[in-house]
């Protein structure tokens, strides 16, 4: 198997928010999914924010006509009116939101699959490695997930996806792959598939929103083939490239919702609620009530 790029530093990811987000309507009706806060902050900051953790520099938010990417703009207005007001902090944050990452706006006008989404960042991309994350998978833990990946990528190369165990009765709505275990947390991929039904599915190892790529799936993409659903599936274009480069899986140490969906909102909502003792003592006193 041959992997030019295995010293290549991933400095680029693509963040793909153009999906119709049908399954947190009404709401994504006109609120783009990736704007949908956990408390005060959107679920594209804390993608952006795992990013720039696991040292990415440059990346392309691929969006619909709903802006996203101006989440990122400079606001020199604001800012100097929260300065005028004497609340520094809140306006370093406003900056420091705004110089996180070189980001980028690419138009998807249809929204026809994740892969296609990501065949888009193709030429922001060039031929480098890069890294993909959907920021509707919110994962937390000590250390960046997207890090994680780029840590097993570093050591074997090739392309790396982020999964967990999720329950049998949802195989059929994720992407799944099996494998052989090489390390605690890491095995080797030899069967992927997207959405299988349960009696095909060849574990319960689902794909969940963290990727390393090399720039092969560009030549798969373009090929623009439907898969399930009639969308074109960045899985496909993985499988594809399965033949050609050794493909990772790893279980990544983290907290992990599916934001998505509003059960999985309200579950990370929770936990950062958790976190400040004021909304702690409403979760407990709401808890004894009920
Ligand atoms: P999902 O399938 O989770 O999101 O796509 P969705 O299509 O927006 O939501 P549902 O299933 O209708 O509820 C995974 C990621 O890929 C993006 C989505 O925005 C999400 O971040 N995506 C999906 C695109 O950018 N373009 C597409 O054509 C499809």
């Amino acid at each position: 198997m041959v992997n030019s790029n295995e010293n290549t530093v991933i400095t680029k990811a693509v963040i793909p928010v153009a999906g119709l987000g049908t399954r947190f309507l009404p709401v994504t009706r006109s609120v783009p999914k990736a704007l949908l806060p956990v408390l005060d902050k959107p679920l594209i900051q804390y993608a952006v924010d795992d990013a720039v953790e696991a040292g990415i520099t440059d990346i392309a938010i691929v969006e619909d006509t709903r802006p996203v990417g101006s989440y990122f703009h400079s606001m020199p207005d604001l800012e100097g009116k929260l300065r005028e007001g004497g609340r520094n902090e809140l306006a370093d944050q406003m900056v420091d939101i705004s110089s996180r990452a070189r980001i980028t706006s690419i138009k998807q006008l249809e929204p026809l699959g994740l892969g296609h989404a990501i065949l888009l960042a193709k030429n922001f991309i060039g031929d480098e490695p890069f890294a993909v994350l959907l920021p509707d998978e919110i994962l937390w833990g000590d250390h960046s997930s997207t890090a994680q990946v780029l840590d097993v990528r570093d050591r074997y190369g090739g392309n790396v996806i982020a999964v967990t165990e999720t329950s049998w009765d949802d195989v059929h709505t994720k992407g799944i792959v099996a494998g052989t275990s090489v390390e605690p947390n890491v095995i080797a991929v030899e069967e992927m598939v997207e959405k299988p039904k349960r009696e095909d599915a060849p574990s319960n190892l689902a794909i969940i929103g963290r990727y390393a790529l090399e720039p092969t799936v560009f030549d798969f993409l373009s090929q623009q083939r439907r898969g399930a659903g009639g969308e074109i599936q960045l899985t496909d274009a993985i499988i594809d490239c399965m033949n050609e480069l050794p493909t990772h899986g790893v279980i990544v140490d983290a907290a992990r919702y599916d934001a998505g969906v509003p059960e999985g909102m309200f579950g990370a909502t929770l936990h950062q609620a958790a976190k400040d003792p004021t909304m702690r003592q409403m979760i407990v006193d709401f808890a004894a009530e009920l």
